[in-house]
């Protein structure tokens, strides 16, 4: 386990380093970030690299225990760079260049900015490339933005040509007789600027997503070419985020990261372990959070304080969703520039913030349980599957304003996470043997590869849920030629014969053991049948007159034991909970822990030869509560954190962690 934080030693001077490093060393940290952003420290004229300070700064850490990760400085270029050479700066949708002294100013689709930034790296590289006190990289800082450069546009077009081959192709897979937007030379494609043709919205992504990775690489190979093997790479990402696949773009990397923020307000675990999953499905292994929040933030509307207190539930909450390592953004607060009111370690006045005290603690909390947490990792039965492509669409064409995608995976999600059942957050393409049951939420995009991939894993017994906006598209964005879900109506055994946008809600009945009646919101889509077996578990009432009595829920039961759960409507809470039940019970899910107060999570991790299981219990509340013991967590167990003995039920204190281990 690793403990750290973001430091920038190039604020400060050098007299003042010692006395940071030892005031880590007081917390328990054993990694330290630093050099991002610090180009023009690096390189303050074109061409003259000055990188002695920072292997003293690399020397002072390690002398003190610290492990370093270099970032490159990538997202911050220098004034001489950018004056010099302003064709490295983004341009705006509005035509106008991104000004210099923010971030994230340069442009990946700037040859120049992309030969700079080759160039300070390789610099970086071949010094640090070999330094045993270097244990990995981080690639520039939270990419993804568009340029909208006539540059861009370009390379957007010869993207274009390499995906199509030819304009016929191009033409037919955007139908774009539509409005006349048929295109007989490649130069005559726009970039889109606010909403277009929904296949060249889509393809721009795509070529967004392939810029970035171009981007990327290019600092991997520069990196790679210098580094020992030992050394990992990663970038740190930001959950949702969505301007790039992010599933392409970690193909390339070592290891995933991602920054965590609350922003205003608190936590909210049945949402945040969703992000924490998104972030381990990307390369399907445990992952950093790169930076957190010691407190607060500076950017949100209201930059509120967490509790005492939540800080440390949330890290161990990120450890159980499968973090290996938690840096806090930031070491100290700048003398000036944006980020003064951000929250930090440290104070103006050179000495520790009220908040410093809970890292210390979370600190020596990690110090005690990093061993028995070694090579331990997530294990669950169910995958929710989550496709850029797809968000993009929806989000492209919405058709209501409150379909979200993501709080409609939360709609998945909330309800398992409430009941001790984890899930995977994966792409479609996964492997998807082994898993209990597949939920696709709004899987819009269905590509050929996706097809067959769930049409097997039904064939195999799986459990498949297929939701609202289900298989309209193919991959270029178009309509399927037959109603949703498209290709997978056969293995539903169903189709949609309309779909509704709600200003209003219906009332859905449904069947599952026992009878409900409840209301759908924001979507429903009127089912039709289209095989015997299929069996119709829940109608709408009396509504629209479209809806009235038709079937709202269906379930295809396949030979291989599995099925498809059709789902036509985005159903409230109750209706949402009974059918998380029904799975429950169809697919015999594992709950860790039964009956456990609201607000506490009980979750896992596991050592690869199953020889022993890391319990975590987190009080997620400011309340008290009694977790009685049983099976798996039998009594006398002994909190690995607290060195407590437990003998009859586990007292929760408020925002309590414990940590038990089961062999
Ligand atoms: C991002 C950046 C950091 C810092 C924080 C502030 O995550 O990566 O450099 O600006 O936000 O919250």
């Amino acid at each position: 386990m690793y403990f750290g934080n973001a430091w920038y030693p190039e604020h400060w001077p050098e007299e003042r380093w010692p006395e940071d490093v030892r005031l880590m060393r007081d917390l328990g940290m054993n990694v330290c970030r630093i050099a991002e952003f610090a180009w023009s420290t690096m390189e303050p004229i074109e061409g003259h690299y000055r990188l002695d300070w920072l292997e003293r700064a690399v020397d002072l850490l390690h002398r003190n225990g610290i492990a370093v990760v270099l970032g490159t400085p990538t997202a911050a270029p220098p004034a001489w760079l950018t004056h010099r050479y302003p064709e490295t700066l983004t341009i705006l949708p509005n035509g106008r260049p991104m000004q210099h002294g923010n971030r994230c100013h340069g442009s990946p689709n700037s040859p120049v900015f992309v030969k700079y930034s080759r160039l300070i790296v390789e610099q970086m590289a071949r010094r640090f490339g070999k330094d045993e006190r270097v244990i990995g990289w981080q690639i520039d800082n939270e990419y993804g933005h568009a340029d909208y450069s006539e540059e861009a546009r370009r390379q957007f077009h010869a993207f274009l040509k390499e995906r199509y081959g030819s304009l016929e192709a191009l033409n037919e897979a955007w139908a774009t007789a539509y409005w006349s937007q048929s295109y007989d030379n490649w130069e005559e494609i726009p970039l889109p600027i606010g909403p277009h043709n929904p296949g060249l919205m889509l393809d721009f992504r795509r070529f967004v997503t392939h810029t970035w990775r171009r981007f990327q690489k290019v600092q991997v190979d520069t990196i790679r070419a210098y580094a020992r093997p030992e050394q990992w790479i990663t970038s740190n990402y930001m959950g949702w985020y969505e301007d790039f696949d992010h599933y392409l773009l970690a193909e390339d990397l070592d290891m995933v990261s991602w920054d965590w923020y609350i922003g205003t307000g608190h936590h909210d675990y049945l949402t945040t372990g969703a992000l924490h999953d998104l972030t381990r499905g990307l390369k399907r292994r445990n992952f950093w959070v790169m930076e957190t929040q010691p407190g607060s933030v500076n950017w949100a509307s209201v930059n509120n304080v967490l509790y005492r207190g939540e800080a440390r539930v949330m890290a161990f909450h990120a450890v159980a969703h499968g973090a290996d390592a938690l840096l806090y953004w930031q070491w100290r607060a700048a003398p000036g520039g944006q980020e003064q009111l951000h929250g930090c370690l440290i104070g103006a006045d050179g000495k520790p913030r009220p908040f410093y005290e809970e890292a210390k603690e979370i600190g020596a909390d990690f110090a005690k349980v990093s061993d028995v947490l070694r090579n331990t990792e997530v294990r669950n039965e169910v995958a929710i599957l989550h496709s850029y492509d797809a968000r993009w669409a929806v989000n492209f064409q919405r058709h209501h304003r409150d379909f979200d995608p993501v709080n409609y995976l939360y709609q998945w999600y909330r309800p398992l996470a409430s009941r001790q059942i984890g899930a995977d957050v994966l792409r479609p393409e996964a492997e998807l043997a082994g898993y209990r049951v597949v939920i696709a939420p709004a899987l819009m995009v269905l590509s050929e590869e996706v097809v067959q991939n769930l049409v097997t894993y039904v064939a195999r017994g799986g459990l498949l849920v297929l939701t609202p906006r289900c298989g309209q598209r193919d991959i270029h964005n178009r309509l399927y030629p037959y109603l949703q879900p498209g290709p997978l109506r056969e293995i539903a055994g169903v189709e949609v014969e309309e779909y509704y946008a709600l200003d209003e809600e219906v009332p859905v009945k449904v069947a599952l053991g026992d009878v409900l009646e409840g209301q759908g919101r924001i979507w429903a889509e009127r089912l039709r049948p289209l095989s015997d077996r299929t069996e119709i578990l829940g109608h709408y009432g009396v509504s629209n007159g479209w809806l009235d009595g038709r079937p709202a829920l269906t379930w295809h039961p396949h030979e291989s034991g599995g099925g498809v759960l059709y789902v036509g409507a985005w159903l409230e809470e109750t209706l949402q909970k009974a059918l998380t039940d029904w799975l429950v019970s169809r697919a015999h899910l594992q709950t860790s822990y039964h009956d456990v107060p609201e607000g506490v999570e009980v979750a896992k991790r596991v050592a690869p030869d199953n020889s022993r299981t890391l319990y975590f219990v987190i009080n997620h509340t400011r309340r008290s509560h009694t977790l009685p013991m049983r099976t798996p967590l039998r009594p006398p167990l002994t909190d690995l954190i607290s060195g407590v003995r437990f003998d009859e039920s586990i007292h929760l204190a408020p925002y309590a962690v414990h940590l038990f281990e089961v062999r």
